[in-house]
Order: C-alpha cells, then sequence, then structure tokens
C-alpha cells in the first residue's frame, strides 16, 4: 500500500515537473516574441519621432519663409504706395458701385479732401466736380479696356481747370473695380491754344499787313467821292445853287426830291458802311504797324481810368438805356508801379473788354447790370480784371474768342477782330497774357497779366 502510495507521489512529481518544464519552455518564448515586438515598437517609434523632427523643421522654416513673405508684401505695399502717393497725377480707386478704395496724395492735394475723408465714400458724394459716371466706370470693366476723356473742364473751388480723364478696369481674384487716373493738363491746353493763336495771328498779321493798304486806297477814294457827292447836292453852299440856276434848275425841289426819295439817307448808309470797313481795315493794319511802338513806363491805374472814361461815353451814346443803369465798378491797387507798356495799346485792349462787357450785360438784360475793373500787384505780374455778369459764353464760344472774325454778334454789331487784336497786343506785344472764365447766363471775367519788366530788361539786369 505505502509502495503504491510512494509509486503515485513519483508520477505526481514526474508529472508536475514536466508541467513545469513544458511552461518554462512557453514562457522563454513568450519572452522572446515580447522582446521581438518591443524592438519594433521601439523601431517604429525613432522612425515616427524622426519624421515629427522633420515635419517640425519643415513647419518651422515654412514659418520663416511666411514671415519674409508677410514682410516683403508689407515693404512691397508701403512701396507702391509710396509710388501712388508720389505721382503727380490723382489716382482714385473705386469698386464697380463707385465707393472709393483709395485716394492718393494728389487727389488729397487737389481737391482738399483728405484720405479719410474719401474712402468708403460714393466717388460722387465726395467729389461732385469729377464728371465720372459709374456707366464709365461699369463700361471700362465691363470691356476690360480703359475708357479715356480728354481736356475735360472741372470746376473746383471756383477754380477752372482742364484734366484729361482714364479709367483702368481692375481685375484680380479677389477685387473687381477700376482706378481713376486723372492728369491736371490746364498748362498744356493753354500752349496748344495760345500756340494755334499766334499761329493764326501771325497769318492774319501777314494777310493784314498786305490786304490793308491794297483795300484803304480804293476805299478811301469811295469815301471822298462820297463825301463830294453829298456835299455837291447840299442847297445851301453858294457853289451849288449858281452852278443850278446856270441849268435853270430849282435846288430846293432837287433837295426835296432826294428827301422825298430817300436818297440822302442811301448816301448816309453808304458813308457809315465806307467809315465801316475803313474801321476794319485800320484794325487790321494794328497788326503791322503796332510792333514799332515803343513800350514806356506806364501807370496801368490811369490807363484803365480813362478806358472806363471813353466807355461811358461812348455807352451813353450808342446804349442810353444801358448807361442810365450801368454801374462801372473801379478797383485800383494803388501799389501798382509802372510798367513797360503802350498806353495807347492798352487802352485799346480795355476799350474792346468794356465794350464787349457792355453788349454782354445788354444782351442779358440784367436788373443791376455790373461791370467792375480792378488791377492787382501780383509780383513778378500785374493783373488787371474786367468783369461782367452779362451773358456769359458757353466752352465751344470761349474756345474761338480769340480768333481772328470771330463774332457771335449780328452783322454790323461786331467785326471779331476786337479780341484778337487784343490778344496779339497782349501777348505779342507786351509778353503777357490774356485769359477768360466765363459762365452762361452768369457772366464773363477777362484777366490780363502783363510782365513788371519785359524780357530784355531782365536780361539787361542780369548781365
Ligand atoms: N464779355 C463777354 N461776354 C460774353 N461774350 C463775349 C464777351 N466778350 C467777348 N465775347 C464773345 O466773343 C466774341 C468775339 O469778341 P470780339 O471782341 O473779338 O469780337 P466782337 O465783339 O464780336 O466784334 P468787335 O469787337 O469787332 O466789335 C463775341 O462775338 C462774343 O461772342
Ligand atoms: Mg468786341
Amino acid at each position: 500500500m505505502l509502495i503504491t502510495l510512494l509509486i503515485a507521489i513519483t508520477a505526481l512529481e514526474a508529472a508536475f515537473i514536466t508541467i513545469l518544464l513544458r511552461n518554462r519552455k512557453r514562457r522563454k518564448q513568450a519572452m522572446h516574441s515580447l522582446h521581438a515586438t518591443l524592438g519594433m515598437l521601439e523601431q517604429r517609434l525613432a522612425a515616427r519621432t524622426d519624421s515629427w523632427r522633420h515635419a517640425s523643421e519643415t513647419l518651422e522654416q515654412t514659418e520663416q519663409r511666411h514671415r519674409i513673405t508677410t514682410a516683403l508684401l508689407n515693404e512691397t505695399k508701403e512701396y507702391l504706395n509710396s509710388i501712388i502717393n508720389s505721382m503727380p497725377s490723382i489716382m482714385i480707386g473705386v469698386t464697380p458701385s463707385g465707393h472709393v478704395t483709395h485716394w492718393n496724395a494728389a487727389a488729397e492735394l487737389s481737391t482738399g479732401i483728405r484720405e479719410k475723408q474719401a474712402l468708403g465714400f460714393l466717388l460722387h458724394e465726395v467729389y461732385k466736380e469729377l464728371p465720372v459716371t459709374t456707366a464709365m466706370i461699369d463700361e471700362a470693366i465691363a470691356n476690360s479696356e480703359p475708357g479715356t476723356r480728354e481736356n475735360v473742364k472741372i470746376e473746383h473751388l471756383g477754380n477752372i481747370r482742364y484734366v484729361d480723364i482714364t479709367v483702368y478696369p481692375l481685375h484680380s481674384l479677389e477685387l473687381t473695380g477700376a482706378v481713376i487716373r486723372i492728369d491736371d493738363v490746364t498748362l498744356r491746353q493753354k500752349l496748344d491754344s495760345m500756340m494755334l493763336q499766334n499761329e493764326k495771328l501771325k497769318s492774319l498779321g501777314e494777310l493784314a499787313a498786305g490786304m490793308a493798304h491794297e483795300i484803304n486806297n480804293p476805299l478811301a477814294a469811295i469815301l471822298q467821292s462820297l463825301q463830294n457827292v453829298q456835299r455837291r447836292l447840299n442847297p445851301g453852299q453858294a457853289g451849288n445853287r449858281a452852278a443850278a440856276s446856270a441849268l435853270g434848275l430849282d435846288i430846293n425841289l432837287l433837295h426835296a426830291y432826294l428827301e422825298a426819295r430817300d436818297i440822302n439817307r442811301f448816301l448816309s448808309g453808304m458813308e457809315s458802311a465806307g467809315h465801316r470797313a475803313a474801321e476794319i481795315v485800320r484794325h487790321m493794319l494794328e497788326f503791322s504797324r503796332s510792333s514799332s511802338r515803343q513800350l514806356e513806363p506806364t501807370n496801368i491805374n490811369v490807363v484803365a481810368h480813362a478806358s472806363v472814361e471813353f466807355m461811358r461815353n461812348a455807352i451813353e451814346l450808342s446804349m442810353p438805356g444801358l448807361f442810365a443803369r450801368l454801374a462801372i465798378r473801379e478797383d485800383y491797387d494803388a501799389n501798382l508801379p509802372p510798367i513797360p507798356a503802350s498806353g495807347i495799346e492798352l487802352q485799346q485792349v480795355l476799350v474792346n473788354l468794356l465794350k464787349n462787357a457792355a453788349q454782354a450785360i445788354q444782351e442779358a438784360r440784367r436788373d443791376e447790370p455790373l461791370i467792375r475793373i480792378s488791377t492787382r500787384l501780383t509780383p513778378p505780374h500785374v493783373e488787371i480784371r474786367v468783369e461782367d455778369n452779362g451773358i456769359g459764353m458757353n466752352l465751344s464760344t470761349s474756345r474761338q474768342i480769340f480768333d481772328p472774325f470771330f463774332t457771335t454778334k449780328t452783322v454790323g454789331q461786331g467785326t471779331g477782330l476786337g479780341l484778337s487784336i487784343s490778344h496779339f497786343i497782349i501777348n505779342q506785344r507786351h509778353h503777357g497774357r490774356i485769359e477768360v472764365s466765363s459762365t452762361p447766363n452768369v457772366g464773363t471775367t477777362f484777366i490780363l497779366t502783363l510782365p513788371l519788366q519785359q524780357p530784355s530788361q531782365s536780361l539787361e539786369k542780369n548781365r
């Protein structure tokens, strides 16, 4: 029994040892595979860490590049802004609806409107005088082509300027709109018209010099003969009465016949038409003669006052109705020094201007007709202004007024030479300027600018 028990225990032990041995082997295997897995995980972790490090380096580089790009962008923006602001042209950015997005320094300077007063507002509310319509902006954007208008007259704060306007369409990914560029071409416009005017006057001067003598001689003969005819039909003259009675003719009857048939009136008409023609020729001759007259120190205020007095008499005679109501205001600068000028020629100019002013006022039928003549010292010039509240002129008329023979007056009222001769006298003879500013149905201002010294004088002084 005991032996059997011992055998059983031994068998049990053997079985137990066998199990132990088997478990140990399994654990060994498990440990082994655990190590393998751990190794793999470590490898993966290392690889992941590497890729993270790489990613973070790349991110840092990207960030650095972004910082540099942003700085460059800001710099470019500043640079572009300073380019736009240093441009002499007005540059205004607008959205398709006409809201202002850009307003450069030239725009501020010429309009007096600050950038912050303009940005975000509607262009036509901010800058009412600018003749750029939403239609013009739409058209430029729709056609993808710039729209241009040249020599546009703008009146801003009482100042008249001429501008070229270009509307450039703007198409980018985020923004559609337009850039309006405005260039002040007032000086170019003035120079163009002055050059054109000088050319015209030069040819008129040449024509005048040639024609005037040719016309003058036969005209003088016609007028002379006409005077003789009138004199010899006069019944009051002894010679006429003697010649008539020798022929058995009643001179009083002849005179009555001439009156009854209006012949004396026709003769007077012929005489005044002849004098008128002579006047035109005289005007034309001024071109060739005036260059020989000397310029000498002249008191402009005295010349202006003499012109006004001369015109008062002329208006009283030819426009008595107007004379009774017309106020001529004289406003002279007492500090005006004498300037080199031809008093006779300047008076001719001022009389032309005053006559035009009176005619324009007469036509306008004003309740309070007014002409104002003033002088002002604006070194290195003297300025003379002749203002009226007459009918004024539209742009097309004011562009032609200095053209020889341009007139809007009825036949017999004007030859159209007054202003072209005035232009010649001021421009060519005195090296000055004559400018006009006019508003239809409001009035007209002529501005004469004369130098205090003639160019040759200043040269002598500098020698
Ligand atoms: N003050 C003014 N107001 C309105 N229009 C004017 C004025 N001055 C000139 N004009 C216009 O300019 C034109 C030309 O003037 P300009 O003095 O050369 O000739 P005119 O007056 O017509 O004729 P003329 O001077 O030979 O008698 C005038 O016909 C008129 O249309
Ligand atoms: Mg005239």
